[in-house]
Parts: structure tokens; C-alpha cells; sequence
């Protein structure tokens, strides 16, 4: 059996630096992850990250900022230790080697993006996230780790109220295996593919932190799931903020540049929520174009400053839509693109249960509360990777040796193994594209009791079925049905936590925005969800928001 101080599960930015903290630290570390590291998820964040670094801007105006896009759900404490380390981050990635973008005189370039008061979002041309990855990826090969390249996570194991290690699944060779670690640290990511019409890439599944959820971790602010405005019509790939950051303009079927009705003071660059709504009420009410999208238009950015700006965007107009950014307008429609909520953590990145940590999307620690600001999704990858790799390495200096039993792995495997041993069951496909249809249709951007109480319906019915899910494929290497079945395993999990809390909140807050609820209620509902795994379900509880400076006030923007 493997055995290591720290097992990191997710390869993305935030289980990079984690990992690098923990090595940092003086811990054996591991790294388990289902894909190459350079292909996680951090790599499709486009358009930059925060920090207030100008001497015309500010920590504390980045902090308001964030506060405020959160709707008041933000946890005020959290916010402010992020947004202070917001420029010693960016500085050290420089520093690994990150080639960000420059202004004329040769410092950082800074765009404008969504619900910022100030132009404080350092980008990389529109592949800020890849930028990032490498060079974390390039300075972390020169320490000391050993890599589970290509392997799911199946379980957490704990036992006597602690952290064991983990039981793992090796693609490759098709074998489970268990590995003991004093501190496991959850970067698995978001859990995107519940929905259809995603920006997510096809891993995000959830794995973590459904794993989490099953040995009993809360989490967070689940109902919360953002949409992006602006996704490319059909595929759902993203279109960056920056498009906007950099002047783009959203229009509507008559031309019109609909955001002056719904932001009249910054327009475009409203917050997502806010943008997301207007692009859906503009389609509902019949100013759409047919077929249900409006326009982003660059055209008028001109040629040099879109094709260096923003060159995937016009490689994904061009590829994937068959229109020239720079000629022709994008056709776009908002889609699921990130999740506030996630595996409760403090702002060290702990968990509820001893020896487990979260960080990045995976988790929710709380600093995007009810919406997050586009750019603070990489800066918080990084700040609280860290943060929960020396939580980690803290604890690992006085944790017991862990204890794996060969009934973890039994325990864990069995129903896996009957899956593959059925000779007739459910098509694991079949479920997550039924499951992916009632999130789309009945869990969107508006939310009703109606269409939740019917989505929790057929959920809980998918669920159901799931117990007769069946792999039908034998094949020991490289077995994708069965990674199938796990994932939609795992997303069925998550899709009955974000109804069941977004049924009990009778409020519209940030990205939960209910046509029965249409008013924020500070009185009943200025208060984070958390979920535990009950017998029949989730079982709600709630725990107060953090307020320090700024007291919850109408949001406007
Ligand atoms: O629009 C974007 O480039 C996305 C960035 C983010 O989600 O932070």
C-alpha cells in the first residue's frame, strides 16, 4: 500500500499550490488526479484574475466589490484576507514564470470586468488560466512528488473521526487501490455536468465533493450555481468577460444595447447575474434572435486589438460558430459556468472532519457568496490552495499514522463491482443526460417552487434508478463506462443538494433568483445553507455570514 503525509485529489490550480505548500512544508505529497495536469479545468479560464496592484486602486475597493457581487452572502473576513493576498499571488506567479499581458510602459496590463469598480483584472491575451497552469505546472516539476496521473478518486476514508488515506481507481490498469494519508486535501474542481449547457469541461464532475458529502462533510451555499452570460450558441464553450472588459457590446434582435435598461450605470459590465437575467428576459420577451440568443459585437474593437486581445475568442467564433469576431457578431446564450457553493471550509481551507481540506471550486469557503466576480475564481485556486496545503502540513506534523483496513477497500469497491456484474440495468449515459436535462429546464437562471419541487422529483427518480446502474463494458484498461457511471453517481448526489437547498430559500439573493421570491430577505435569509447526507436525503442547517465593514445595502449597479 501507498502511503504519504498528503494526498492532494484535483491537479488544477488549486491542487497545485496546495501541493506545493505541503512539499514546501517538508511533507510527502501526492498528487491523484483523472487527467494530465495541464488539462484541468483552471486551463479554460479565459479572461484573468484579480488584484488590486494600480496605486489607483485598492484592496479595500476590490474587497467591496466582492462583497457586494456576493449579494452580502460573501463572508466579510474571508473576503478581505483574499483580497489583501491578491497582489503578493500575482507577483509570485510572475515570479514562476507567467507571461501576463503588458501595458505600454510595461506594467501589468489591467482590463475592466463585471462588477468591478476598477480595471483591476490581470490577463495573460484571453488564455489566463493555461498561462497560469504551466508555469505552476513547470515549477512544481522541480520539486519532489509522486503523481496518480490518470486515476479517480472512489473514497475518503474516515475512521475514529479522522482522516485515513483514500481508495483510488487506476484507469490504466482498471485496479483499485487504497492509499493512506495522515491529510487529504479536495481540489477536485466544480461539478458543471449536472448541467447540459455548461462552460465546464467534461471532468467536472462533482467527484470530490461528492466524496466529501459522503462521509459526512456539509456543503456550502449549494444552490448557488452561476451562469455565464455570454456562451457560445450550441456548444456552451466560453466566451470571456474580457470580450466585454475589452468595449464588446451585448444588442438584442432590434439592435438595441439592452444593458442600459438593466445597469444603466455600467452597462455591459454588470455583475453575471445581473447580465445573465437581462440576456434571458430580452429572449423571453421576444427580443431575442430566433432560435433564443443575442449578440455580442466586437467589430467595432477593430482587427488588431481583437486578434491580439482576444485570440481564442476569435478561433472559437470562427471554429465552433462559424462567424469572424472581427467581422461579424458571436451568437451567444448564458450557461452554467461555475458553483459558489461547494465542501464547507474556514478560510485555512478545513473542513468539518479532521485531517480533510478543500480549495478552488471544489470548495466554498465563503468568498463569492451568492455570485462571484468574474476573475477571483484563478485568484482564489491559488490564495486558498496555499492556504489549505500549510493547514495540511500543520496538521500532518502531529497526525497519528493513518490506518487503511483491507474492508476500505472492500467497503468501497462492492458496489462498484456489482455495477459491472449486472447482466441487465441502467445505461449510466442515459441517466446523466436525463439528469442534465432537468437541471437545464428546471433549475436555470429563474427558479420557481414549481419546477423545483418537479425537479426534485425526477432527480430523486434517477437516483433510484442509478441502484441498477450497469457497466456494460468489461474492458480492465481505460474502462470510460465505468468512470461514467461513477461520475453521473456522483452528480446525482450534488443535483439533489442544490435543489433541496434552493427550494427552502424563499428569497431571490445573487444567482438564486426565484419569479415566487422576487426580493432579497436579509430579515429570514442573510445566512449560509449547509447540507449533510441524511438517511432520505439532504438535511439542511444554517450558519450566520460573517460582516465586518459593510453593511448589506440595496445592490445596483
Ligand atoms: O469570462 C471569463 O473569462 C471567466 C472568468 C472567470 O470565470 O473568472
Amino acid at each position: 500500500m501507498q502511503r504519504h503525509d498528503v494526498v492532494v485529489v484535483g491537479a488544477g490550480l488549486a491542487g497545485q499550490r496546495a501541493a506545493l505548500a505541503a512539499i514546501t512544508a517538508g511533507c510527502d505529497v501526492a498528487i491523484l488526479t483523472k487527467l494530465h495536469p495541464l488539462r484541468s479545468h483552471s486551463g479554460a479560464a479565459q479572461g484573468g484574475i484579480n488584484a488590486a496592484v494600480g496605486k489607483e486602486d485598492s484592496v479595500e475597493t476590490h474587497t467591496y466589490d466582492t462583497v457586494k457581487g456576493s449579494d452580502y452572502l460573501g463572508d466579510q473576513d474571508a473576503i478581505e484576507f483574499f483580497c489583501k493576498a491578491a497582489g503578493p499571488t500575482v507577483v509570485e506567479m510572475e515570479h514562476f514564470g507567467t507571461i501576463f499581458s503588458r501595458s505600454e510602459d510595461g506594467s501589468l496590463a489591467r482590463r475592466p470586468f463585471g462588477g468591478a469598480g476598477f480595471p483591476r483584472t490581470i490577463y495573460a491575451a484571453d488564455r489566463t488560466g493555461l498561462a497560469l497552469l504551466q508555469a505552476l505546472f513547470e515549477h512544481l516539476g522541480t520539486q519532489p512528488y509522486t503523481l496518480y496521473e490518470e486515476w479517480d478518486l472512489i473514497e475518503v476514508v474516515v475512521r475514529d473521526g479522522r482522516v485515513q488515506g483514500i481508495v483510488a481507481f487506476d484507469r490504466k490498469s482498471g485496479e483499485f487501490a487504497e492509499i493512506a494519508a495522515k491529510a487529504v486535501v479536495l481540489a477536485t474542481g466544480p461539478a458543471g455536468r449536472i448541467y447540459g449547457r455548461t462552460t465546464n469541461a467534461h471532468s467536472c464532475t462533482g467527484d470530490g465533493i461528492a466524496a466529501a458529502y459522503r462521509v459526512g462533510s456539509l456543503l456550502k451555499d449549494m444552490e448557488f450555481v452561476q451562469f455565464h452570460p455570454t456562451a457560445l450558441l450550441d456548444s456552451g464553450i466560453l466566451i470571456t468577460e474580457g470580450a466585454r472588459g475589452e468595449g464588446g457590446i451585448l444588442k438584442n434582435a432590434a439592435g438595441e444595447q439592452f444593458m442600459a435598461k438593466y445597469a444603466p450605470h455600467v452597462l455591459d459590465l454588470a455583475s453575471r447575474d445581473v447580465v445573465s437575467r437581462a440576456i434571458v428576459t430580452e429572449i423571453q420577451q421576444g427580443r431575442g434572435f430566433p432560435g433564443g440568443y443575442v449578440h455580442l459585437e466586437l467589430m467595432h474593437l477593430g482587427k488588431e486589438k481583437i486578434e491580439s486581445r482576444l485570440q481564442e475568442i476569435c478561433d472559437f467564433g470562427r471554429n465552433f460558430a462559424g462567424v469572424d469576431p472581427v467581422t461579424q457578431p458571436i451568437p451567444v446564450t448564458p450557461a452554467q459556468h461555475y458553483m459558489m457553493g461547494g465542501i464547507g471550509t474556514n478560510q485555512r481551507g478545513e473542513t468539518n472532519i479532521l485531517g480533510l481540506y478543500s480549495a478552488g471550486e471544489a470548495a466554498c469557503v465563503s468568498i463569492h457568496g451568492a455570485n462571484r466576480l468574474g476573475g477571483n475564481s484563478l485568484l482564489e485556486t491559488l490564495v486558498f490552495g496555499r492556504q489549505s496545503g500549510e493547514a495540511a502540513a500543520a496538521y500532518v506534523a502531529t497526525a497519528p499514522t493513518p490506518v487503511l483496513a483491507e474492508t476500505d477497500l472492500d467497503h468501497a469497491v462492492a458496489p462498484i463491482r456489482s455495477m459491472s456484474a449486472r447482466s441487465d440495468g441502467e445505461d449510466p449515459l442515459q441517466l446523466r443526460k436525463e439528469m442534465q436535462a432537468t437541471m437545464d429546464t428546471l433549475v436555470g437562471i429563474y427558479r420557481t417552487a414549481g419546477d423545483l419541487a418537479e425537479a426534485l422529483r425526477q432527480i430523486r427518480a434517477l437516483k433510484e434508478r442509478f441502484q441498477r446502474v450497469r457497466v456494460a463494458d468489461v474492458s480492465q484498461h481505460f474502462n470510460i463506462n465505468l468512470t461514467d457511471a461513477l461520475e453521473t453517481g456522483n452528480m446525482l448526489e450534488l443535483a439533489e443538494v442544490i435543489i433541496v437547498g434552493a427550494i427552502a430559500r424563499t428569497e431571490s439573493r445573487g444567482a438564486h433568483a426565484r419569479l415566487d421570491y422576487p426580493k432579497r430577505d436579509d430579515a429570514a435569509w442573510l445566512k449560509h445553507t449547509l447540507a449533510g447526507r441524511g438517511a432520505d436525503g439532504p438535511t439542511l442547517s444554517y450558519a450566520p455570514v460573517t460582516i465586518t465593514r459593510f453593511e448589506p445595502k440595496e445592490r445596483v449597479y
